[in-house]
This record gives C-alpha cells, sequence and structure tokens, in this order.
C-alpha cells in the first residue's frame, strides 16, 4: 500500500485489498460492507447478510500468513493488511435421489452407496472440514453415513448453509453437503414416531378414544 493511500485512513480505518480493490474500512464491518463503503456495488453472492444463505463465500489471507481461508463475506470482519476475494461459481450436485422409492428403512443404506457411490472412497484428507466455515466435521460425517449411521450424520449438518465450499474442496467428488442433506432426510421420511403418539392416534381412528376440542375462552378460563 502507497504511503499516500495510508496518508487517508482514519485511525479507526483498516486498509485492505478486496477482488484486488484498494479498500479502508472501520474495523467493525464486514469484508461487504467494507465493499459497499467504498462504493463497489456487490450483489453477486450476495444473500441474507446474516450466516445463513452460504452464498457469500470468501477466500482470505491474513496479515503476515500464507494460509488461505474460507469463510462466509459476512461472517469476516475487516482487518488491517488482509487479502479477500470473492468466489462465485456454481455447483450442480451429479447425485438424484427420490425418496419415494426407497421402500423402507431397511433399504436406505443400499440405496444410499447407489446414489453416493464415491463415500466410501473418502480420503480422509480434511479437505472439507478445511473448507468449512461453519466448522462442521463434515468428514465424521460421511464416515457415519458410509457406515449407515444417517441420523448421527445428519445432526452434524444441522448448521449447513449449503455454501458448497466443502464439494470444490472434495477430490473425490463426493458432494459431502448433500450427503449431509441426504442424512437428515431419510431420517425425517423414515422417522418413527413416538409408540405412545401413534397409539393414540390408532385409538382416535378406532373411535375408542373421544377427543374434544375446548374453545378459546374455555381454555383460557
Ligand atoms: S458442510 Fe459444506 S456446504 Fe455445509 S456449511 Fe460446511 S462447507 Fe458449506
Ligand atoms: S474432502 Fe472429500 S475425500 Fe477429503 S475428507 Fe472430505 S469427503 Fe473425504
Ligand atoms: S450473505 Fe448469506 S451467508 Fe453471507
Amino acid at each position: 500500500m502507497s504511503d499516500i493511500q495510508k496518508d487517508n485512513l482514519t485511525a479507526e480505518d483498516v486498509a485492505l485489498s478486496i477482488n484486488g480493490h484498494f479498500i479502508k474500512a472501520p474495523q467493525s464491518m464486514s469484508v461487504i460492507q467494507a465493499l459497499w463503503h467504498n462504493g463497489y456495488p456487490r450483489v453477486k453472492g450476495v444473500g441474507c447478510l446474516d450466516g445463513v444463505c452460504g452464498s457469500c463465500r470468501v477466500m482470505v489471507r491474513r496479515s503476515n500468513s500464507s494460509e488461505l481461508k474460507m469463510a462466509l463475506g459476512c461472517q469476516v470482519l475487516v482487518e488491517e493488511n488482509m487479502d479477500v476475494f470473492f468466489l462465485s461459481f456454481s455447483a450442480p450436485s451429479h447425485h438424484s435421489y427420490d425418496l419415494s422409492e426407497i421402500n423402507t428403512s431397511w433399504d436406505v443404506q443400499t440405496q444410499f452407496h447407489e446414489i453416493f457411490p464415491e463415500a466410501e472412497k473418502c480420503r480422509h484428507c480434511h479437505g472439507c472440514n478445511q473448507a468449512c466455515p461453519k466448522d462442521i466435521d463434515v468428514e465424521l460425517g460421511i464416515d457415519l453415513a458410509v457406515k449407515g449411521r444417517f441420523r448421527e450424520s445428519g445432526e452434524l449438518f444441522v448448521e449447513c448453509v449449503m455454501c458448497n465450499l466443502c464439494m470444490t474442496g472434495c477430490p473425490e467428488f463426493i458432494d459431502p453437503n448433500h450427503v449431509g442433506l441426504f442424512s437428515r432426510r431419510v431420517t425425517g421420511y423414515f422417522h418413527t414416531r413416538p409408540s405412545n403418539l401413534i397409539n393414540r392416534l390408532e385409538a382416535i381412528r378406532m373411535g375408542e378414544l373421544d377427543v374434544s376440542i375446548e374453545d378459546d375462552e374455555q381454555l383460557q378460563s
């Protein structure tokens, strides 16, 4: 950065590079806000601004580090001498399936290996874990799904925002986030309701249990 550029900074500002642009912005701003603050109206790759839509993927290199980290642009605050690059790519999954074609929960594991044949080839290279801005143990999630432990696998992916960063980092084209989504879907689809609830519903269906819904006034009294 030139001395002239540094002279224009206020005490609270930091100077950094975003997509090759010289940017100065208050430390409280995210890298997206810093772009806007400097007159760059970025819209592509920006959605919720709250860390949930997974659209604003960025690659970040911090000062005095050669390490590149993946992150969500709306969740990263600007830092002095930071380099930030927005990543724009579409990543359609090459896996498709129809849950209604899986007849029973006994068939799920066989179907999983037909839908995701690459999953059992996981190299345990940690690439997906390193790419994940949500710190999900993606690699463990794949391992659990390969072993048929879909409920545990799905629970690991509860905070997944489908940013696809793990997908692009996987050398085996496993689509780890879609394995997580599959695990969550089959867990929900084949979930057995609590037996006491099923018993009550069956009793209602058979006319053995009379249920009357009281009106609001009675409920509130
Ligand atoms: S699991 Fe993959 S898609 Fe989900 S948040 Fe992590 S990197 Fe993004
Ligand atoms: S990036 Fe792919 S191959 Fe590497 S650990 Fe993750 S799922 Fe396995
Ligand atoms: S804009 Fe939605 S996660 Fe950043």
